[in-house]
């Protein structure tokens, strides 16, 4: 009775919630890794979908599509003349592309919604919320994307896409990792496939270690709810701060994935030691008393309360794991992220002598 009751309350609270329908949207960047995810939702509810990219990135997943063909670095003439319910700006790296983009198109559609990211935030030594100060350039005029300019060049686009668009027709989302099936970057992957492979496998730090990710398609729902409810504000998209563990992470590849894998915990100031830390070697994870120690609090109340659902990772690992297995063995032959087979050997050995 009592669930009934509650139930009825969500479902009443849903039913005075203003959803539009039938909704024509422009996506910037639909064909990469999270494009496709939001593209394919759209349809699902049944929206129109455009989409603006150079076609140089999987152009043939669409045939049905309307693309308007353009580079944003002064190719937006090809959008004039239209109209749209709503934009995603999917694929704003540089200011100056998003200014432009939100002066040409604020006009044609009643809602912009920017896809911006947590690196935005100056530092990750604390547990950020939306508050939280950004990321700033010594010189606003750089353009060059590295790992060094991305944070505070996303943050300045959120800036310009501000300064054009009304407060209550600009959304800004903030999304950590994000993982599942078409992840290009093998981040996340990289801890399933690597445990489906079986064997001894390192793992860093320890079990209690933080992870924090959001699921692509929690993500492209929680965009499309932004645009069918003309949710405004400044969300960051995350699943719960401080909750999931490496342990947990360690759990659930093994459960998606029947394998033998046993699990050597390796010190976080061993792998500094190793330089491991420096790239991509192990990826999600960062030493919980470094630089990036808060890294997997990042806030997402606010997000929730909005309406974003997050699955259980177990279902982001096994999908990715899944996908994974239909790639070609030219793309599987070398991972993007993670240790590669000799790398993991070495450091397995060396630590297991300094360890007795
Ligand atoms: N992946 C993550 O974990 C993550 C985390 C936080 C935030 N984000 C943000 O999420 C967004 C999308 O990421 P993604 O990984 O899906 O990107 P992606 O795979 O690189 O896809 C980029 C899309 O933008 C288009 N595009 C790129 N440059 C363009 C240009 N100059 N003019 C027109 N279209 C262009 C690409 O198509 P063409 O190549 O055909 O032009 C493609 O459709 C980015 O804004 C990123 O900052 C990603």
């Amino acid at each position: 009775m009592a669930t009934g009751g509650l139930s009825q309350t969500a479902a009443a609270k849903d039913a005075q919630k203003k959803i539009r329908q039938n909704m024509d949207i422009l996506i910037l960047g639909g064909t990469g890794f999270i494009g496709p995810h939001m593209v394919r939702e759209a349809l699902r509810r049944g929206h129109t979908v455009s989409l603006f990219n150079r076609g140089k990135s999987n152009d043939t997943l669409f045939p049905d599509l309307k693309l308007y063909k353009g580079d944003r670095d002064g190719g937006l003439d090809v959008l004039k003349g239209n109209k749209w319910d709503a934009v995603v700006d999917n694929s704003g790296y540089v200011p100056r592309h998003v200014e432009d983009s939100a002066r040409a198109l604020k006009d044609v559609s009643s809602h912009y919604l920017y896809v911006s990211t947590i690196s935005t935030y100056a530092s990750f030594g604390i547990a950020n919320d939306e508050n939280s100060p950004l990321g700033k350039l010594d010189d606003e005029t750089v353009e060059e994307v590295t790992g060094e300019t991305y944070g505070p060049l996303k943050a300045l686009c959120e800036k310009r896409a501000a300064a054009q668009i009304d407060a209550d027709q600009l959304t800004i989302l903030r999304p950590t990792y994000i993982c599942g099936p078409g992840d290009h970057t093998d981040r996340f992957s990289y801890w399933p496939i690597r445990t489906a492979r079986g064997g001894e496998m390192l793992w860093p730090g320890s079990r209690e270690d933080k992870a924090q990710i959001i699921d692509v398609r929690d993500f492209a729902n929680f965009t499309i709810d932004c645009l069918e409810q003309s949710i405004a504000g400044i969300f960051n998209t995350v699943t719960p701060a401080g909750e999931y563990t490496m342990g947990n992470l360690h759990d659930d590849c093994l459960a998606v994935s029947a394998s033998d894998m046993k699990a050597v915990w390796v010190g976080a100031d061993f792998l500094e030691e190793q330089k491991l830390l420096e790239g991509r070697e192990i990826p999600i994870w960062a030493p919980p008393a470094g630089e990036y120690g808060k890294v997997a609090y990042v806030n997402g109340e606010k997000a929730v309360a909005a309406g974003l659902r997050n699955r259980p990772i177990r279902e982001t690992a096994r999908d990715a794991l899944a996908w994974w297995k239909t790639l070609p063995e030219e793309r599987t032959s070398k991972m993007r992220a993670g240790l590669d087979a000799e790398q993991e050997a070495k450091a397995l050995a060396a630590w297991k002598e300094k360890s007795g």
